[in-house]
């Protein structure tokens, strides 16, 4: 039973939490029935207890009242980790799914948003993992609801991606308790122009509407040369943002254009390594594969 789930980008710059998109590169998950649960990824065998997508697996028999069934995971990953490319979320969502498999269960997608946001803590990540597409989620006492997002453009998403690692928990602990009403319109108003402007087909306020008060500028203080990249992106694409907690910087683009060999030949005066990848959005979650 082969699963595969996509990478996603979260926030999408004011939509803290809420807004998310899933994208073509993908993390493959194999669940074999067997004596004891292992994981292998790329020839490496590990314990299964500590790993992310076996705690997915057994949280979700325990969520129906099952007795665990021993597995093998094995795990083909090219989600880069720690990078605000979802990779968290793509382990959540294929240990569900794999569990999903293994009861029988049908694979009822709602279902499973629900799990995967109770362990992620937030379901802006996991959602799209789950749908594809661009995805609003609100968590309304606990029940997420959901809206998917097709946008008019045909959008190419272009990841900058820096040769260091970000936990999500860190970039968390940097973000201030409280907000100015001012800051709360600001986000209100970009969030709402942001979805306005995908759904029409807008890209002239792309730009405007991708800026954010809740979370960038301070994340950006743990990202070398943050401001600079960002200012060069801005000049450069339709719009960019931080994707999910960072460090990946993603540019919207919907042309054909030099943007990145003129990044490659920019970044040569940068502190870090960074290496780019162009990405599409993905249609349909995931997807099992055999
Ligand atoms: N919304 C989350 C955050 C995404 O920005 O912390 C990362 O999991």
């Amino acid at each position: 039973m082969k699963i595969r789930v996509p990478a996603t980008s979260a926030n999408l710059g004011p939509g803290f939490d809420t807004l998310g998109l899933a994208l073509n590169l993908y993390n493959e998950y194999e669940f074999i029935k067997s004596d004891e649960s292992k994981i292998i990824e790329n020839d490496e065998v590990s314990l299964a207890v500590d790993n992310l997508i076996y705690k997915s697996f057994c949280k979700t028999f325990e969520k129906f009242n099952k007795k665990i069934i021993p597995v093998t995971i094995k795990v083909n990953s090219n989600i880069p980790r720690s990078r605000g490319l979802g990779s968290s979320s793509s382990c959540i969502v294929g240990g569900i799914v794999g569990a999903y498999l293994i009861l029988n269960r049908t694979l009822d997608r709602d279902e499973i948003l629900q799990i995967a946001s109770e362990i992620e803590g937030h379901p802006d990540n996991v959602c799209p993992a789950i749908f594809g597409n661009i995805t609003v989620t609100v968590n309304e006492n606990g029940e997420n609801i959901k809206n998917i997002i097709k946008p008019k453009n045909n959008y190419k998403f272009l990841a900058f991606i820096p040769d260091f690692l970000l936990n999500t928990s860190d970039a968390r602990k940097v973000l201030p308790k409280n907000y100015s009403k001012e800051d709360a319109v600001f986000n209100i108003s970009r969030t709402a122009l942001l979805i306005s402007s995908l759904i029409l087909g807008d890209d002239e306020n792309l730009k405007i509407s991708l800026e954010d008060k809740i979370h960038q500028d301070y994340r950006g203080k743990l990202i070398p040369d943050f401001d600079k990249i960002f200012e060069f992106l801005n000049a450069n694409s339709l719009g960019c943002y931080l994707s999910g907690a960072g460090p990946t910087i993603m540019a919207i683009s919907n042309c054909d254009d030099d943007l990145i060999k003129n990044f490659y030949e920019f970044s040569k005066e940068l502190r870090v390594k960074w290496e780019v990848l162009e990405l599409k959005i993905n249609t349909v979650g995931f997807e099992i594969l055999d």
